[in-house]
């Protein structure tokens, strides 16, 4: 790790640096969870604590010293390297940060790596449950070094589907209340973990059947949606058309139950 990559490196090196860095991400927030942590609020309801800023720093140094001239879009400091490499690393240093605040245990980091504008890597850790989500593009996901795949359940009345709100709820109408209360009442169960890294890598190992929500930064999802992918699920805006990071909403699903999904979805959309 001591000197600078090559200027096209393998993904294999790619992944390797993602992991690294989300492994060491993880185990400064584990130590803060321990130790205290202080808090400062973006806005009544959205936080940060020191400890999304000393891992975000830390995960910035491992990218840096590795691939000095690739850009990097982090949450808390936003775009911090303007070259014109065509690889970029998409960073949420913790995602999950009102239940990390809590002492909630549903936290992880997720660092993602796009190549020409495209998805490449995606790495998701869990430091309490030390469970590590990763994938390269054509080459498969993995839970802790085991292939994953997504369900097989097929209709909504089987499938246990998640989502989360936004930091805006309470300040604007398309606040996901009228998806959540109609998807209550067509599928087994809905949950709301608080993490849309980890919703997205659940969905790909078949723990959720499907996610969805509508205002989503790329941070939450540039790893997370490779990982998917890699595990045979499928990714849409609410139109069912190709999905972006930079797109605000998401529906992601095992394939199966994903037009059913976008159903329910555009049924709200019909009332508005
Ligand atoms: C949040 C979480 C949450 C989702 C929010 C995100 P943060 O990210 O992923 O599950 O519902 O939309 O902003 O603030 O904990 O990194
Ligand atoms: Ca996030
Ligand atoms: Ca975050």
């Amino acid at each position: 790790m001591s000197t600078p990559r090559a200027r096209n490196p393998s993904t294999e090196a790619l992944l390797a640096i993602a992991v690294e860095a989300a492994r060491q991400a993880g185990e400064i927030l584990e130590k803060c969870a321990h130790a205290g942590f202080r808090v400062k609020h973006k806005n009544v309801i959205n936080l940060v604590t020191d400890a999304d800023c000393r891992a975000e720093q830390r995960i910035i140094d491992v990218i840096q010293k590795a691939f000095p001239s690739h850009r990097i879009l982090a949450e808390e400091r936003g775009l911090t390297q303007r070259s014109h490499s065509p690889y970029q690393w998409v960073i949420d240093p913790l995602d999950g940060t009102t239940n990390f605040a809590h002492g909630f245990p549903a936290f992880c980091v997720s660092i993602g790596v796009e190549h020409g504008g495209r998805g490449l890597i995606g790495v998701v850790f869990d430091p309490t449950r030390d469970e590590l989500f990763t994938a390269r593009r054509g080459k498969g996901a993995f839970l802790n070094d085991r292939p994953i795949s997504v369900s097989a359940v097929n209709q909504l009345d089987r499938a246990l589907l998640v989502t989360g709100f936004a930091y805006n709820i309470r300040e604007t109408p398309n606040n996901n209340l009228d998806h959540f209360v109609r998807f209550a009442l067509k599928t087994q169960g809905l949950r709301r973990t608080g993490t849309a890294a980890l919703d997205l890598c659940y969905v790909a190992s078949g723990r959720f059947d499907g996610f969805w929500e509508v205002a989503l930064n790329p941070w939450d999802m540039a790893a997370g949606v490779v990982i998917l992918e890699e595990a045979g699920g499928k990714v849409t805006n609410f139109k069912g058309e190709t999905h972006s990071i930079y797109g605000r909403e998401l529906v992601a699903s095992n394939g199966r139950v994903h037009q059913a999904m976008l159903d329910v979805l555009q049924q709200n959309r019909s009332l508005m």
